[in-house]
């Protein structure tokens, strides 16, 4: 019996392992099970994904919480060399960019540990993003680089990764999106808020970029009071846009906006379903630009670089240049009915999360 063990530690991490996890029930031989780093811990950034994707709860909660990079890493390192003392699994499994997904490759190769990154090799160029710096570290130690689009392998050769260790896998993300697509009859989201279809504008922002600076968070104060004059603008606000709008003194100038309809960060059924049905979407998110590219929904991302070019080469998306001017300009052009065309990336079939585990397999078969 071979022992793998799956990081989930952020919101974005579980829609990524979920169907790892549903494609490892093939293999007898093999244990998975899920290690939380406890990174998000509000009932809505955690527990309500467990239940829409269907996660069986994690063997290990590391409780790790909020605090500053080198504070968070750290202590996810220190809890992470615990369990794999006490479990020594055969491979880890991280995915994404987080600070746990750094984290925990870290602490198991200095163990001598193979490491598999999922979404491996995606690189936007700026290094003041701290995302860009969690996967050039991740991918620099990692032992099988499992990548979603063209450009992620393309990224890993450059930086000299073995080429024999890149597996062009699709995007697992994509696969939780098929698994709940077909579960989204019963949700009544759009009837909780009082939305129809295609009637509003769903957008969410918390990059510290955007949010960590009074000036540019007022600006997209001003840009969400411009879209709200034609559409309803959704926005599930993320705990730290949330502090930083009452920390700049900014709370009474959001309550001013007619139109808005702010809610607690949502579920992932909840949310897909706004997604699905919205006019277009204003994010500043990495997954949201995979995830509207898939289901053929118009994005605009309020970024000054991408690390997944694919949803603009093939997708629906587009990047924006966060400047308010920029901004405006494309809110006006969407809002006027003038979009783009989009198809989706090779291999986003739902099926990556499969493959994912024959090559895993394999692997663990070779090192018996
Ligand atoms: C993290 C990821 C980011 C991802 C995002 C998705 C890193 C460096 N960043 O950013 O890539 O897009 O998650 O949400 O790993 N907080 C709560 N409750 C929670 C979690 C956070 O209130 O459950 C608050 C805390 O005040 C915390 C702040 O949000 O200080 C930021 O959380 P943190 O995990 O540091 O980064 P995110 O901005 O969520």
């Amino acid at each position: 019996m071979k022992k793998v063990i799956s990081v989930v530690g952020a919101r974005p991490n579980f829609m990524k392992v979920a169907p790892i996890h549903r494609a490892f029930e093939k293999y007898p031989n093999i244990e998975h099970f899920l290690v939380h780093t406890g990174q998000h811990y509000d009932k809505n950034m955690s527990d309500a994904f467990f239940q829409d994707l269907e996660m069986p709860h994690p063997k290990h909660f590391l409780s790790v919480g909020s605090g500053t990079h080198a504070q968070q890493t750290a202590k996810v390192m220190v809890e992470f060399e615990r369990i794999l003392e006490l479990e020594k699994p055969d491979l880890v499994i991280v995915v994404g960019d987080v600070n746990s997904t750094v984290a925990c490759s870290l602490t198991a190769v200095k163990l001598h540990i193979p490491v598999a990154h999922v979404e491996s090799g995606l690189r936007s160029g700026d290094r003041e993003v701290p995302e860009e710096i969690n996967r050039l570290v991740t991918d620099s130690i990692c032992d099988i680089a499992f990548v979603t689009e063209e450009s992620g392998k393309r990224n890993l050769l450059n930086e000299n990764y073995p080429e024999k260790n890149i597996h062009f896998v699709g995007n697992t993300m994509i696969d939780s999106q098929h698994f709940a697509l077909r579960k989204l009859a019963g949700n009544n989201v759009l009837e909780r808020l009082g939305l129809t279809s295609k009637g509003y504008v769903l957008s969410t922002v918390h990059r510290p970029s955007n949010v960590d600076n009074k000036e540019q968070m007022s600006d997209l104060l001003d840009i969400f009071e411009l879209i709200s004059k034609r559409r309803t603008v959704v926005i599930p606000m993320h705990p730290r846009t949330k502090k930083n709008i009452e920390n700049f003194g900014l709370t009474e100038k959001l309550e001013s906006i007619e139109n808005l309809v702010i809610t607690e960060p949502l579920g992932y059924l909840d949310f897909l379903n706004l997604m699905k049905n919205c006019d277009f979407v204003m994010t500043d998110s990495g997954g949201i630009q995979e995830e509207t590219t898939a289901l053929g929904v118009d994005c605009i991302t309020i970024r000054t670089t991408t690390e997944r070019p694919s949803t603009i080469e093939l997708g629906t998306n587009i990047l924006v240049q966060p400047n308010k001017n920029d901004i405006e300009k494309a809110v006006n052009r969407y809002l006027s009915g003038d979009r783009k065309d989009g198809s989706i990336p090779y291999l986003w079939d739902g099926n990556a999360a499969e493959r994912i585990a024959e090559v895993i397999s394999n692997r663990l078969s070779e090192s018996k």
